[in-house]
Order: C-alpha cells, then structure tokens, then sequence
C-alpha cells in the first residue's frame, strides 16, 4: 500500500491477565500477541509501525523489534487519544494515512486492513472508523449517526446517554486517518469526560464537522476480539487454531482432529502430510509429503522429510529427518539429533547431536549423545553412551554396518569400526577397529551343583 503507517497502541496494563508480564507479550501460539497485528500490518503492506509502548516499555520492545518498527514511549496512560500523540515524533514529516489499531486484537486479517485504507481514501476522508455489531455491545463506544446516516461521533459507554446505549453499531477501535491532520485535531482535544482521558475517538466528531468522517462496518467481529483476560487468550488461541488448521487442511494436510491440533503459525506442511489427535507441531518447523505424525507428538524447530513416520508420543526438538525415516513410539529426539533415509528409532530412545547414518537402527531403550554412526549400523537395545564425564563432553564414532550389542556402553571419546561388532554387556573404554570384536565383560563362571550344596 502506498504510504500507509500505522499506529500501534500497546501501552495499557492489561490488569485482567493479573500477571507480572505485560499483555501484550503473552504467548498465542508460541508469538507474542502484540506480533499478530504488526504482521498483519506489515502484510497488508505498511511500510512504517510505531508502536507506542508503556508498561514494560522496554521488554516490549525487546521482544519485537524489527525493521521498519519504530518504539514510542507513553509514560503515562492518559487514553487513547493522548496514545496517538505520543506517536507523532515518530512520524513526523510523514504525510498520509496512517491505520491505527490496538495492540492486544491478534485476529484481525490484512486484507480488513487493506479494505479499511482502500474505503477510507475512496471516500476522501479525514478518519474512516472501522465499526462492528456485535451481540452484546456492552463496554465498547456507539458510533452515533447524524440523520443523513453519516458517522458523527463515538461516544463511550460511560459518556453514553440510554438512547445512545441502545445503538447496536460499536467502534472496534481501528481507524484509518489522515497524517498530519490527526495530530493536529488531537493537540486540542480535552478530557473532560467520565473517565477523565484524552479520547481518541474525539477525532471522529472533527472529520464529520468536516464532513469527512467514514466507516466501514466489519461482518466478523472475532477478528477484532481484544485480549483482555486469560479467558479472551485461550478463546483467541482457539479461533486462530481453527483458521490456522482450516488453511492446512485445505492445503492438502489431513488432520484426524483439528480440535486437537496445534500448529503455530511458523510452521510448514506440504500435501499429504497427515496429523493425528493431540499433536503440536511448533516454531519453524516443516514437514515434506506422505509423512505420518501420529498421536501426541511435540514438534520444535524440526525439518521432517518426506514420507517418515512418526509413531505416537514422540518429542522432537531442532531434530532432523530424512526421507523415509521412522521414529517411535515415546522416542525424544534433542537438539542436532539426525536421521538419515530409512533410518529407525524405537521407544524409548533418545538422541542428542547424533547422526544416525541411512538404514541404521536403534530400535530400543537406548541414549546416543554426541555420536556419529554410518550407515546400515545396529545399535542393539539398552546401548548407551557414556559421552559426559562430569565435566565436557566427548564424541563416540560408529562406523558403517556395525552391530553393537545389547546393554553396551560406549565410553566416549571411543570409535567402533566399521563392520566392528561389540559383544552384548561390553563396557567399551578402547577403540574397537575395523571388522574387529571388542568384548569388554567379566567371563562367565559356572558353578556346579552349586544348588544342591546351598540347600
Ligand atoms: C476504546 C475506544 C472504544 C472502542 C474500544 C474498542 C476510546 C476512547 N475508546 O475503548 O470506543 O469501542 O477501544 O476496544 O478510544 N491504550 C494506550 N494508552 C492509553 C489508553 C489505551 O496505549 O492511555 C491502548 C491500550 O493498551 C489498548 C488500546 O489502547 O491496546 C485500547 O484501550 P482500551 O482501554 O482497551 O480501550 P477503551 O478506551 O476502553
Ligand atoms: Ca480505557
């Protein structure tokens, strides 16, 4: 959109959260929610945001600077109108229309914001109102019409008189206005009101005076939901979930429950993934074509290539998969763990900073840290490497087509050779070499009759 800025207002404190972070930095699917709408700002394609922060100022903008994101301060929350103010250093020199929306509404959809600009400059005014009829108006501003049906003025609920009150037309509390104009009409609003604060929403009955005041009335009045409580979170969680898992499942993705199914924004699926009941898949992760996740499994940061399977109940984190991978069921994958093609991972295995190589296996019971195994290696169940010494870790290498013996301990720094086998119940201290058996265990005793002589 050509010169667009908007305005963001996140300085409130957001008392119903009854919490020590500010609102606006609540996690809704993993962001922030102040993140959702500058990303929806900047795809509708606002090339400037101001943000006007107050409560947590710096931690707010800690957490969201970016480019083209600029921070105002509002040291002290003297209303809406004031907040907008607090923006005009920011801007200034800027001429244009800046949209101007709240920082706690993550619902709303760029194309609501591009609609509102387009209207707005159709209609030549000076601030377009973007206005809702939802089913209990109650706590929000009337937008009161004069008798030709023209937007005259929004009064506040605490303003309003009971013929006011009735009006079922609300301000959702996102405009589109004129810059410098809005700047100039709020230097002089008072704030001589029940609440004792400088309304924002005084601008309206100026434009109209003008006879530039427009709306544009929005039909889905879940995309401009504030977030006010904990209750509102998990409601907004809920909607965008629904948008979210909507979008994928028309993709192409199956998901055999989206009620169940968390998918955070950052993440990518391609056609023919498939999801089961109770999955998260977060952060940045991807998953390629014909791949199976079944059941409560908690995905972060991973790429998952096509066709793998993923048994119920696994977590991976910054893991890595390759082509026809299986993984599970209750498998954990950490952070640098990597399979390559056709490689598998049973239950109960974990895996840190490891590559296991194309074909290889640890199918049971089994922790490799900071391990290398080649390709078409067995790692036999219980197999655990002893990679941290109490103070540093130390790599374990296993080469091509190794077989390591069941209940084997591997004591890193250590290399099994390939086509090396370990004998089962080794504690492994020495390299074994190529084609080579390492035996690390006491010899079997027997004794006879031994039995009969206890008794
Ligand atoms: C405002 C509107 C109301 C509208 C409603 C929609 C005014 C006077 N009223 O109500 O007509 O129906 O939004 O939700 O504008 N904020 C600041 N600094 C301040 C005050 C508020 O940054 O000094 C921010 C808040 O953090 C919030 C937003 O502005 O993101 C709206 O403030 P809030 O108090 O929720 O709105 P109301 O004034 O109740
Ligand atoms: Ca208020």
């Amino acid at each position: 959109m050509e010169r667009v800025a908007a305005v963001v207002l996140a300085a409130g404190k957001g008392t119903r959260m009854r919490s020590e972070r500010a609102k606006v930095l609540h996690p809704l699917l993993g962001r922030p929610l102040l993140s959702y709408p500058l990303d929806a700002c900047r795809a509708a394609g606002v090339g400037r945001v101001v943000v006007v922060v107050g409560h947590q100022a710096e931690a707010v903008e800690q957490a969201l600077a970016g480019p083209g994101m600029t921070f105002a301060l509002q040291a002290e929350q003297r209303g809406t109108g004031h907040a907008v103010l607090c923006a005009a250093g920011a801007l200034e020199g800027f001429e244009g229309t800046a949209l101007i929306l709240c920082g706690d509404v993550p619902l709303i959809r760029p194309r609501t914001l591009r609609a509102l600009v387009d209207a707005h400059r159709q209609a030549g005014a000076l601030l377009t109102v973007l206005t809702m009829e939802p089913h209990d108006p109650s706590g929000y501003g009337r937008v009161v019409r004069d008798p030709s049906g023209r937007p005259a003025r929004i009064v506040e609920e605490a303003d309003a008189s009971p013929g006011e009150l009735s009006v079922r037309e609300v301000n959702t509390g996102t405009y589109a206005a004129e810059l410098p104009w809005l700047f100039g009409v709020l230097g002089t609003v008072g704030s001589d009101n029940r609440q004792g604060e400088m309304y924002l929403t005084d601008a309206l009955e100026a434009a109209a005076r003008e006879g530039r005041a427009a709306s544009v009335l929005l039909d889905d009045p879940d995309e401009v939901m504030g977030v006010n409580s904990r209750v509102h979170l998990a409601r907004a969680a809920a909607l965008l979930r629904q948008r979210i898992n909507r979008g994928w499942m028309e993709a192409g993705v199956t998901l055999e429950d989206p009620a169940t199914t968390w998918i955070e924004p950052g993440v990518e699926l391609e056609p023919d993934v498939t999801i089961g009941p109770g999955c998260r898949l977060a952060g940045d992760t991807r998953v390629c074509r014909g791949t199976r996740i079944d059941t409560g499994c908690v995905i972060t940061d991973s790429e998952i290539g096509p066709g793998c399977l993923l048994k119920p109940y696994c977590v991976l984190t910054e893991a890595r998969l390759e082509a026809g991978a299986q993984v599970g069921p209750f498998a954990h994958l950490r952070p640098g763990a990597m399979m390559g093609p056709g490689a598998r991972v049973g239950n109960f295995v974990e895996m840190k900073k490891t590559v296991l190589g194309r074909g290889s296996k640890a199918n049971h019971l089994t922790y490799l840290g900071d391990t290398t195994v080649g390709e078409g290696a067995n790692i036999g169940a219980g197999t655990i490497t002893c990679n941290y010494d109490g103070k540093h870790k130390h790599p374990t290498r296993i080469g091509d087509g190794a077989f390591i013996g069941s209940n084997s301990s591997l004591v890193a720094p250590v290399t099994v050779g390939d086509r090396a086998t370990v004998a089962a119940g080794s504690t492994i201290t020495k390299d074994v070499p190529d084609g080579a058996l390492g035996v690390g265990r006491g010899k079997q005793r027997n004794v006879e009759g031994w039995a009969r002589r206890k008794r």
